[in-house]
Protein backbone atom coordinates (compact mmCIF):
# COMPACT_ATOMS: atom_id res chain seq x y z
CA UNK A 1 0.00 0.00 0.00
CA UNK A 2 1.34 3.34 -1.09
CA UNK A 3 2.23 6.08 1.59
CA UNK A 4 -0.78 9.00 2.20
CA UNK A 5 -3.39 6.54 1.91
CA UNK A 6 -6.13 6.82 4.18
CA UNK A 7 -8.26 4.10 6.21
CA UNK A 8 -11.15 3.01 8.64
CA UNK A 9 -11.89 0.50 10.51
CA UNK A 10 -15.21 -0.89 11.81
CA UNK A 11 -15.20 -3.67 14.36
CA UNK A 12 -18.15 -6.07 15.67
CA UNK A 13 -17.75 -8.51 18.70
CA UNK A 14 -15.52 -8.52 21.69
CA UNK A 15 -12.87 -6.57 23.30
CA UNK A 16 -10.11 -9.26 21.66
CA UNK A 17 -11.48 -8.18 18.85
CA UNK A 18 -11.59 -4.75 18.79
CA UNK A 19 -8.18 -5.14 20.24
CA UNK A 20 -7.31 -6.82 16.79
CA UNK A 21 -8.50 -3.84 14.98
CA UNK A 22 -5.82 -1.42 17.10
CA UNK A 23 -3.03 -3.79 15.92
CA UNK A 24 -4.70 -3.53 12.44
CA UNK A 25 -4.73 -0.08 12.53
CA UNK A 26 -1.21 0.15 14.07
CA UNK A 27 0.37 -2.13 11.76
CA UNK A 28 -1.06 -0.06 8.62
CA UNK A 29 0.46 3.68 10.31
CA UNK A 30 3.68 1.64 10.62
CA UNK A 31 2.94 1.47 6.28
CA UNK A 32 2.20 5.36 6.12
CA UNK A 33 -1.68 5.27 6.39
CA UNK A 34 -3.51 7.62 8.25
CA UNK A 35 -7.28 6.56 9.64
CA UNK A 36 -10.42 8.81 8.64
CA UNK A 37 -13.47 9.59 10.43
CA UNK A 38 -15.29 9.40 7.71
CA UNK A 39 -15.82 6.76 5.64
CA UNK A 40 -16.56 7.71 2.47
CA UNK A 41 -13.23 9.46 2.70
CA UNK A 42 -10.90 6.00 3.08
CA UNK A 43 -9.07 4.48 0.38
CA UNK A 44 -9.52 1.30 2.68
CA UNK A 45 -12.08 0.21 4.60
CA UNK A 46 -11.49 -3.06 6.75
CA UNK A 47 -14.77 -4.84 8.64
CA UNK A 48 -13.38 -6.92 11.29
CA UNK A 49 -16.03 -9.06 12.12
CA UNK A 50 -17.77 -11.28 14.82
CA UNK A 51 -20.05 -14.42 14.60
CA UNK A 52 -21.04 -15.18 17.90
CA UNK A 53 -24.89 -14.80 17.10
CA UNK A 54 -26.47 -14.35 13.74
CA UNK A 55 -27.22 -10.91 14.25
CA UNK A 56 -23.66 -10.02 14.72
CA UNK A 57 -23.15 -11.89 11.42
CA UNK A 58 -26.23 -10.95 9.42
CA UNK A 59 -24.63 -6.87 10.63
CA UNK A 60 -21.76 -7.41 8.60
CA UNK A 61 -23.03 -8.52 5.20
CA UNK A 62 -25.82 -5.97 5.35
CA UNK A 63 -22.41 -3.47 5.61
CA UNK A 64 -20.64 -4.76 3.01
CA UNK A 65 -23.80 -4.22 1.12
CA UNK A 66 -23.41 -0.87 1.30
CA UNK A 67 -19.74 -0.56 1.08
CA UNK A 68 -20.27 -2.70 -2.50
CA UNK A 69 -22.64 0.36 -3.56
CA UNK A 70 -20.16 2.97 -2.36
CA UNK A 71 -17.25 0.72 -4.67
CA UNK A 72 -19.59 1.59 -7.69
CA UNK A 73 -19.08 5.58 -7.24
CA UNK A 74 -15.53 5.31 -6.02
CA UNK A 75 -14.04 1.67 -7.71
CA UNK A 76 -10.21 2.62 -6.29
CA UNK A 77 -11.92 1.94 -3.00
CA UNK A 78 -10.56 -1.37 -1.29
CA UNK A 79 -12.65 -3.35 1.01
CA UNK A 80 -10.95 -5.92 2.94
CA UNK A 81 -12.91 -7.88 5.69
CA UNK A 82 -11.23 -9.98 8.72
CA UNK A 83 -12.15 -11.53 12.38
CA UNK A 84 -14.37 -14.75 12.53
CA UNK A 85 -16.65 -13.92 10.49
CA UNK A 86 -14.27 -15.33 7.29
CA UNK A 87 -12.66 -18.17 9.39
CA UNK A 88 -15.78 -19.21 10.39
CA UNK A 89 -16.95 -19.94 6.96
CA UNK A 90 -13.20 -21.02 5.42
CA UNK A 91 -11.97 -20.75 2.33
CA UNK A 92 -14.09 -22.94 0.29
CA UNK A 93 -17.59 -20.93 1.63
CA UNK A 94 -15.75 -17.07 1.39
CA UNK A 95 -16.95 -13.83 1.23
CA UNK A 96 -15.86 -13.32 -1.95
CA UNK A 97 -18.41 -15.78 -3.32
CA UNK A 98 -21.47 -13.97 -2.03
CA UNK A 99 -19.20 -10.26 -3.01
CA UNK A 100 -16.85 -10.60 -5.58
CA UNK A 101 -16.42 -6.61 -4.62
CA UNK A 102 -14.35 -7.12 -1.84
CA UNK A 103 -10.81 -7.17 -2.53
CA UNK A 104 -9.27 -8.76 0.82
CA UNK A 105 -10.20 -11.63 3.15
CA UNK A 106 -8.19 -13.00 5.81
CA UNK A 107 -9.23 -15.05 8.72
CA UNK A 108 -8.06 -14.70 12.61
CA UNK A 109 -4.82 -16.52 12.71
CA UNK A 110 -2.76 -14.49 10.12
CA UNK A 111 -3.47 -10.90 10.83
CA UNK A 112 0.10 -10.03 11.04
CA UNK A 113 -0.17 -10.78 7.43
CA UNK A 114 -2.60 -7.92 6.65
CA UNK A 115 -0.01 -4.85 5.63
CA UNK A 116 1.83 -7.42 3.41
CA UNK A 117 -1.79 -8.50 1.58
CA UNK A 118 -2.85 -5.14 1.40
CA UNK A 119 0.51 -3.90 -0.55
CA UNK A 120 -0.31 -7.28 -2.60
CA UNK A 121 -3.90 -5.76 -3.62
CA UNK A 122 -2.27 -2.26 -3.94
CA UNK A 123 0.12 -3.62 -6.24
CA UNK A 124 -1.49 -6.06 -8.13
CA UNK A 125 -5.07 -4.66 -8.48
CA UNK A 126 -5.89 -8.44 -7.45
CA UNK A 127 -7.77 -10.26 -4.79
CA UNK A 128 -6.83 -11.99 -2.10
CA UNK A 129 -8.04 -14.38 -0.37
CA UNK A 130 -5.79 -16.27 3.20
CA UNK A 131 -7.31 -18.06 5.91
CA UNK A 132 -5.39 -20.77 7.72
CA UNK A 133 -6.91 -23.49 9.56
CA UNK A 134 -5.34 -23.16 12.54
CA UNK A 135 -2.47 -20.72 14.24
CA UNK A 136 0.81 -20.88 13.43
CA UNK A 137 3.65 -20.17 15.67
CA UNK A 138 4.76 -17.03 13.49
CA UNK A 139 1.38 -14.96 14.74
CA UNK A 140 2.46 -15.24 18.39
CA UNK A 141 5.52 -12.67 17.83
CA UNK A 142 3.55 -9.97 16.19
CA UNK A 143 1.87 -9.17 18.94
CA UNK A 144 4.92 -7.77 20.92
CA UNK A 145 6.52 -5.85 18.45
CA UNK A 146 6.21 -2.35 20.57
CA UNK A 147 3.47 -1.28 17.18
CA UNK A 148 1.77 2.37 18.49
CA UNK A 149 -1.26 2.88 20.06
CA UNK A 150 -3.65 5.20 19.25
CA UNK A 151 -4.62 5.77 22.85
CA UNK A 152 -2.47 5.07 26.16
CA UNK A 153 -4.08 5.62 29.50
CA UNK A 154 -6.00 2.55 29.31
CA UNK A 155 -4.93 -0.42 27.30
CA UNK A 156 -6.05 -3.87 26.24
CA UNK A 157 -3.50 -6.40 26.55
CA UNK A 158 -4.38 -10.01 25.16
CA UNK A 159 -3.01 -12.95 27.45
CA UNK A 160 -4.19 -15.76 25.87
CA UNK A 161 -5.88 -16.82 22.47
CA UNK A 162 -8.57 -18.80 21.40
CA UNK A 163 -10.55 -21.42 23.97
CA UNK A 164 -11.02 -24.81 25.44
CA UNK A 165 -14.09 -25.56 26.88
CA UNK A 166 -16.41 -26.51 23.98
CA UNK A 167 -19.76 -24.62 24.91
CA UNK A 168 -21.99 -26.25 23.45
CA UNK A 169 -23.83 -23.27 21.82
CA UNK A 170 -20.52 -21.02 21.29
CA UNK A 171 -18.36 -20.56 17.94
CA UNK A 172 -15.48 -19.12 19.56
CA UNK A 173 -13.45 -22.09 19.67
CA UNK A 174 -13.82 -23.14 16.55
CA UNK A 175 -12.60 -19.63 15.07
CA UNK A 176 -10.14 -18.58 17.45
CA UNK A 177 -8.94 -22.09 17.57
CA UNK A 178 -7.19 -23.87 21.33
CA UNK A 179 -6.13 -22.17 24.07
CA UNK A 180 -2.83 -20.40 24.02
CA UNK A 181 -1.43 -18.71 26.79
CA UNK A 182 1.25 -15.98 26.56
CA UNK A 183 4.46 -15.79 27.67
CA UNK A 184 4.50 -14.07 30.82
CA UNK A 185 7.45 -12.63 30.15
CA UNK A 186 6.16 -11.06 27.03
CA UNK A 187 3.08 -9.66 28.69
CA UNK A 188 4.77 -7.65 31.30
CA UNK A 189 7.60 -6.56 28.72
CA UNK A 190 4.12 -5.34 26.93
CA UNK A 191 2.74 -3.47 30.25
CA UNK A 192 5.98 -2.07 31.05
CA UNK A 193 5.98 -0.35 27.70
CA UNK A 194 2.96 1.13 28.39
CA UNK A 195 3.54 2.39 31.49
CA UNK A 196 6.33 3.73 29.75
CA UNK A 197 3.88 5.77 27.64
CA UNK A 198 1.65 6.60 30.41
CA UNK A 199 -0.52 3.45 30.77
CA UNK A 200 -1.90 3.69 34.25
CA UNK A 201 -5.05 1.33 33.55
CA UNK A 202 -4.64 -2.23 31.94
CA UNK A 203 -7.26 -5.21 31.07
CA UNK A 204 -6.28 -8.20 30.27
CA UNK A 205 -8.34 -9.91 27.56
CA UNK A 206 -8.74 -13.94 27.69
CA UNK A 207 -11.93 -16.15 26.63
CA UNK A 208 -10.93 -17.93 30.07
CA UNK A 209 -8.12 -15.84 32.08
CA UNK A 210 -8.88 -18.32 34.99
CA UNK A 211 -7.15 -20.96 33.11
CA UNK A 212 -4.17 -19.04 32.00
CA UNK A 213 -0.85 -21.04 32.35
CA UNK A 214 -2.36 -23.78 32.60
CA UNK A 215 -0.76 -25.20 28.54
CA UNK A 216 2.20 -23.13 29.46
CA UNK A 217 5.34 -25.23 29.90
CA UNK A 218 6.16 -22.94 33.08
CA UNK A 219 4.55 -23.20 36.55
CA UNK A 220 2.54 -20.19 36.49
CA UNK A 221 -1.24 -19.07 36.99
CA UNK A 222 -3.40 -16.39 36.23
CA UNK A 223 -2.89 -15.12 39.89
CA UNK A 224 0.74 -15.22 39.65
CA UNK A 225 0.43 -13.44 36.60
CA UNK A 226 -1.38 -10.16 38.65
CA UNK A 227 1.10 -10.41 41.26
CA UNK A 228 3.93 -9.50 38.97
CA UNK A 229 1.42 -7.07 37.02
CA UNK A 230 1.03 -5.59 40.33
CA UNK A 231 4.49 -4.68 41.11
CA UNK A 232 4.77 -2.51 38.05
CA UNK A 233 4.63 0.81 40.08
CA UNK A 234 3.06 3.40 37.07
CA UNK A 235 -0.17 0.48 36.73
CA UNK A 236 -2.66 1.78 38.92
CA UNK A 237 -5.66 -0.29 38.15
CA UNK A 238 -5.90 -3.91 36.98
CA UNK A 239 -9.09 -5.28 35.17
CA UNK A 240 -9.50 -8.91 33.40
CA UNK A 241 -12.29 -10.16 31.27
CA UNK A 242 -13.55 -13.40 30.79
CA UNK A 243 -13.74 -15.62 34.25
CA UNK A 244 -14.83 -18.82 34.04
CA UNK A 245 -16.60 -20.07 36.62
CA UNK A 246 -15.37 -23.62 36.73
CA UNK A 247 -11.74 -21.95 37.02
CA UNK A 248 -11.81 -19.33 39.42
CA UNK A 249 -9.67 -20.31 42.32
CA UNK A 250 -9.62 -18.77 45.83
CA UNK A 251 -6.39 -18.15 45.65
CA UNK A 252 -7.37 -15.29 43.01
CA UNK A 253 -10.12 -14.17 44.81
CA UNK A 254 -7.41 -13.76 47.64
CA UNK A 255 -5.14 -11.87 45.78
CA UNK A 256 -8.28 -9.21 44.53
CA UNK A 257 -9.15 -8.81 47.87
CA UNK A 258 -5.90 -7.91 49.09
CA UNK A 259 -4.14 -6.14 46.14
CA UNK A 260 -5.73 -2.29 45.99
CA UNK A 261 -4.42 -1.72 42.07
CA UNK A 262 -6.80 -5.37 40.92
CA UNK A 263 -10.23 -3.75 40.54
CA UNK A 264 -13.58 -5.10 42.36
CA UNK A 265 -15.29 -6.08 39.26
CA UNK A 266 -15.41 -9.94 38.04
CA UNK A 267 -16.78 -10.73 35.03
CA UNK A 268 -18.73 -14.16 35.85
CA UNK A 269 -20.81 -15.44 33.08
CA UNK A 270 -23.36 -17.73 34.53
CA UNK A 271 -25.26 -18.45 31.09
CA UNK A 272 -28.44 -20.40 32.88
CA UNK A 273 -29.69 -21.18 36.29
CA UNK A 274 -30.67 -24.58 35.52
CA UNK A 275 -28.46 -27.38 36.05
CA UNK A 276 -29.88 -29.21 33.47
CA UNK A 277 -29.26 -26.47 30.78
CA UNK A 278 -26.08 -25.45 32.56
CA UNK A 279 -25.33 -29.27 31.76
CA UNK A 280 -26.37 -29.49 27.97
CA UNK A 281 -24.52 -26.44 27.72
CA UNK A 282 -21.34 -27.70 29.00
CA UNK A 283 -20.77 -25.46 31.31
CA UNK A 284 -18.99 -27.70 33.78
CA UNK A 285 -20.18 -25.96 37.02
CA UNK A 286 -23.94 -26.45 38.82
CA UNK A 287 -26.09 -23.73 39.97
CA UNK A 288 -25.11 -24.57 43.68
CA UNK A 289 -21.56 -24.67 42.72
CA UNK A 290 -21.83 -20.44 41.00
CA UNK A 291 -24.26 -19.19 44.15
CA UNK A 292 -21.16 -20.27 46.43
CA UNK A 293 -18.33 -18.92 44.43
CA UNK A 294 -20.50 -15.55 44.36
CA UNK A 295 -20.81 -15.86 48.15
CA UNK A 296 -16.95 -16.49 48.52
CA UNK A 297 -16.55 -13.53 46.65
CA UNK A 298 -18.73 -11.09 48.64
CA UNK A 299 -17.38 -12.57 51.53
CA UNK A 300 -13.49 -11.54 51.24
CA UNK A 301 -13.92 -8.86 48.57
CA UNK A 302 -15.08 -5.04 49.82
CA UNK A 303 -17.92 -3.96 47.96
CA UNK A 304 -17.43 -6.47 44.92
CA UNK A 305 -19.43 -6.06 41.86
CA UNK A 306 -20.20 -9.14 40.09
CA UNK A 307 -21.12 -9.06 35.61
CA UNK A 308 -22.41 -11.63 33.93
CA UNK A 309 -23.91 -13.15 30.63
CA UNK A 310 -26.99 -15.10 30.38
CA UNK A 311 -28.86 -17.19 27.37
CA UNK A 312 -32.23 -17.50 27.50
CA UNK A 313 -34.12 -19.88 24.87
CA UNK A 314 -31.50 -22.88 24.65
CA UNK A 315 -32.91 -25.86 23.10
CA UNK A 316 -35.49 -27.67 24.62
CA UNK A 317 -35.33 -25.04 27.67
CA UNK A 318 -38.59 -25.09 29.77
CA UNK A 319 -40.55 -23.06 31.53
CA UNK A 320 -39.07 -24.56 34.79
CA UNK A 321 -35.29 -24.03 33.28
CA UNK A 322 -36.56 -20.11 32.59
CA UNK A 323 -38.09 -19.75 36.17
CA UNK A 324 -34.33 -20.77 37.85
CA UNK A 325 -32.28 -18.50 35.99
CA UNK A 326 -34.52 -15.97 36.82
CA UNK A 327 -34.34 -16.39 40.78
CA UNK A 328 -30.70 -17.37 40.45
CA UNK A 329 -31.04 -13.57 38.96
CA UNK A 330 -32.78 -12.56 41.82
CA UNK A 331 -30.97 -14.54 44.22
CA UNK A 332 -27.37 -13.08 43.16
CA UNK A 333 -28.31 -9.56 42.74
CA UNK A 334 -26.18 -8.99 39.67
CA UNK A 335 -24.89 -5.49 39.21
CA UNK A 336 -25.43 -5.87 35.34
CA UNK A 337 -26.12 -8.76 32.40
CA UNK A 338 -25.71 -9.11 29.29
CA UNK A 339 -28.61 -10.78 28.40
CA UNK A 340 -29.06 -12.52 24.55
CA UNK A 341 -31.50 -15.18 22.77
CA UNK A 342 -29.90 -18.27 22.00
CA UNK A 343 -28.26 -18.00 18.80
CA UNK A 344 -27.81 -21.25 16.79
CA UNK A 345 -24.58 -21.35 14.92
CA UNK A 346 -23.15 -24.20 12.71
CA UNK A 347 -21.02 -26.83 13.70
CA UNK A 348 -21.47 -26.73 17.43
CA UNK A 349 -23.39 -28.97 19.04
CA UNK A 350 -26.60 -27.05 20.52
CA UNK A 351 -26.84 -26.63 16.77
CA UNK A 352 -28.53 -29.69 16.18
CA UNK A 353 -30.31 -30.44 19.15
CA UNK A 354 -33.67 -30.24 19.03
CA UNK A 355 -35.17 -26.54 19.57
CA UNK A 356 -39.07 -27.14 20.42
CA UNK A 357 -39.40 -23.52 22.26
CA UNK A 358 -41.19 -20.86 19.67
CA UNK A 359 -39.25 -17.32 19.15
CA UNK A 360 -42.09 -15.74 20.56
CA UNK A 361 -41.97 -17.17 23.92
CA UNK A 362 -38.18 -17.07 23.68
CA UNK A 363 -38.43 -13.14 23.26
CA UNK A 364 -41.11 -12.68 26.02
CA UNK A 365 -38.12 -14.41 28.21
CA UNK A 366 -35.56 -11.99 27.36
CA UNK A 367 -38.04 -8.79 27.93
CA UNK A 368 -38.54 -10.28 31.40
CA UNK A 369 -34.93 -11.24 32.10
CA UNK A 370 -34.15 -7.87 31.20
CA UNK A 371 -37.12 -5.85 33.43
CA UNK A 372 -35.66 -7.85 37.07
CA UNK A 373 -32.17 -7.23 36.17
CA UNK A 374 -32.77 -3.62 34.59
CA UNK A 375 -34.50 -2.95 38.64
CA UNK A 376 -31.46 -4.86 40.47
CA UNK A 377 -29.15 -2.82 38.58
CA UNK A 378 -30.85 0.60 39.77
CA UNK A 379 -31.06 -0.94 43.39
CA UNK A 380 -27.17 -1.89 43.40
CA UNK A 381 -26.34 1.28 42.45
CA UNK A 382 -28.58 3.35 44.81
CA UNK A 383 -26.35 1.68 47.67
CA UNK A 384 -23.90 3.98 46.09
CA UNK A 385 -25.49 7.27 46.96
CA UNK A 386 -23.75 9.24 49.62
CA UNK A 387 -20.96 7.63 49.56
CA UNK A 388 -17.41 8.13 48.65
CA UNK A 389 -15.06 6.88 45.51
CA UNK A 390 -12.00 6.90 43.61
CA UNK A 391 -12.70 7.42 39.94
CA UNK A 392 -10.19 7.33 36.88
CA UNK A 393 -11.16 9.92 34.81
CA UNK A 394 -11.63 8.03 30.76
CA UNK A 395 -14.03 10.09 28.76
CA UNK A 396 -15.56 13.41 28.33
CA UNK A 397 -18.08 14.85 26.42
CA UNK A 398 -18.36 18.48 25.04
CA UNK A 399 -21.85 20.78 26.61
CA UNK A 400 -23.74 22.81 24.97
CA UNK A 401 -23.36 25.87 26.53
CA UNK A 402 -19.99 25.84 27.50
CA UNK A 403 -17.97 23.56 29.42
CA UNK A 404 -17.09 20.04 29.47
CA UNK A 405 -18.79 16.70 31.50
CA UNK A 406 -16.52 14.17 32.68
CA UNK A 407 -17.08 10.88 32.90
CA UNK A 408 -15.13 8.26 35.00
CA UNK A 409 -15.39 4.59 36.54
CA UNK A 410 -15.00 3.45 39.50
CA UNK A 411 -13.00 0.47 40.49
CA UNK A 412 -16.10 -1.44 41.05
CA UNK A 413 -16.69 -0.24 37.01
CA UNK A 414 -19.23 1.46 37.60
CA UNK A 415 -19.63 4.64 35.15
CA UNK A 416 -19.64 8.04 36.92
CA UNK A 417 -21.07 11.33 35.13
CA UNK A 418 -19.76 14.61 36.43
CA UNK A 419 -20.90 17.87 36.89
CA UNK A 420 -19.44 20.83 34.27
CA UNK A 421 -16.48 21.86 34.81
CA UNK A 422 -14.66 24.52 32.72
CA UNK A 423 -11.31 24.13 34.87
CA UNK A 424 -7.93 22.32 32.87
CA UNK A 425 -7.72 19.14 31.72
CA UNK A 426 -8.84 16.08 33.62
CA UNK A 427 -8.32 13.27 31.08
CA UNK A 428 -6.20 11.05 33.25
CA UNK A 429 -6.85 11.92 36.44
CA UNK A 430 -8.07 10.24 39.53
CA UNK A 431 -10.50 12.15 41.35
CA UNK A 432 -12.70 11.00 44.98
CA UNK A 433 -15.79 11.67 44.27
CA UNK A 434 -19.15 11.71 46.05
CA UNK A 435 -22.14 9.85 44.69
CA UNK A 436 -25.22 11.63 44.28
CA UNK A 437 -28.08 10.15 42.16
CA UNK A 438 -27.92 7.01 40.49
CA UNK A 439 -29.63 5.21 37.51
CA UNK A 440 -29.64 1.85 36.29
CA UNK A 441 -26.62 1.89 33.88
CA UNK A 442 -24.42 5.14 35.68
CA UNK A 443 -24.20 7.18 38.82
CA UNK A 444 -23.92 10.78 38.66
CA UNK A 445 -20.89 12.33 41.24
CA UNK A 446 -19.55 15.47 42.55
CA UNK A 447 -15.88 15.97 43.10
CA UNK A 448 -14.58 16.48 46.79
CA UNK A 449 -10.65 15.70 45.91
CA UNK A 450 -8.74 15.57 43.04
CA UNK A 451 -5.19 14.20 42.32
CA UNK A 452 -2.56 15.55 39.76
N1 LIG B 1 -15.59 -16.61 26.97
C1 LIG B 1 -16.72 -15.99 27.50
C2 LIG B 1 -17.79 -15.65 26.50
C3 LIG B 1 -17.49 -15.17 25.15
S1 LIG B 1 -18.89 -14.97 24.10
C4 LIG B 1 -17.34 -16.93 28.54
O1 LIG B 1 -17.12 -18.09 28.55
O2 LIG B 1 -18.14 -16.47 29.29
C5 LIG B 1 -19.85 -13.75 24.96
C6 LIG B 1 -21.22 -14.19 25.32
O3 LIG B 1 -22.01 -14.41 24.18
C7 LIG B 1 -21.32 -15.51 26.08
O4 LIG B 1 -21.03 -15.37 27.42
C8 LIG B 1 -22.74 -15.93 25.82
O5 LIG B 1 -23.61 -15.40 26.80
C9 LIG B 1 -23.05 -15.30 24.48
N2 LIG B 1 -23.14 -16.30 23.43
C10 LIG B 1 -22.16 -17.07 22.94
N3 LIG B 1 -22.63 -17.90 21.99
C11 LIG B 1 -23.95 -17.63 21.87
C12 LIG B 1 -25.00 -18.16 21.05
N4 LIG B 1 -24.78 -19.14 20.19
N5 LIG B 1 -26.25 -17.65 21.21
C13 LIG B 1 -26.49 -16.66 22.12
N6 LIG B 1 -25.54 -16.13 22.90
C14 LIG B 1 -24.28 -16.61 22.78
FE1 LIG C 1 -17.33 -19.81 24.21
FE2 LIG C 1 -17.47 -21.23 26.41
FE3 LIG C 1 -15.09 -20.62 25.40
FE4 LIG C 1 -16.59 -18.73 26.51
S1 LIG C 1 -15.71 -20.49 27.55
S2 LIG C 1 -15.50 -18.60 24.57
S3 LIG C 1 -18.65 -19.34 25.97
S4 LIG C 1 -16.61 -21.95 24.46
FE1 LIG D 1 -17.24 -12.48 18.11
FE2 LIG D 1 -15.06 -13.65 17.40
FE3 LIG D 1 -15.13 -12.29 19.65
S1 LIG D 1 -17.07 -14.49 17.19
S2 LIG D 1 -17.25 -12.48 20.27
S3 LIG D 1 -15.35 -11.46 17.63
S4 LIG D 1 -14.00 -14.16 19.27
Amino acid sequence: MREGKSYYIQTWGCQMNERDSEIIAAMLENDGLSSVSDVKAADVIVLNTCCIRDKAEQKVYARIGELVRLKKEKPSLIIAVSGCVPQQQGVEEHIRKRFPQVDLVLGTHNLYRFPELLRQVGATNGTFVEIWDEFKPEQAAFEDRGLKRKEYLKAKVNISHGCNNYCSYCIVPYVRGRERSRDPEDILREIKHLEENGCVEVLLLGQNVNSYGKDLKEDTDFTSLLRRICSIDGIKRIRFMTSHPKDLSERLIAAIACHEKICSHVHLPVQAGSNRVLKMMNRGYSREEYLSLVEKLRENINEVSITTDLIVGFPGETDEDFSETLDLVKKVRFDSAYMFVFSPRKGTRAAAMEDPVPREIKKERLAELMQVQKEISLENNLQYVGKKYEILIDGKEKENGGGIRYVGRTSTNKVVVLDKWHGRDLYGTFNTVEIVEAQSWSLKGRTIERKP
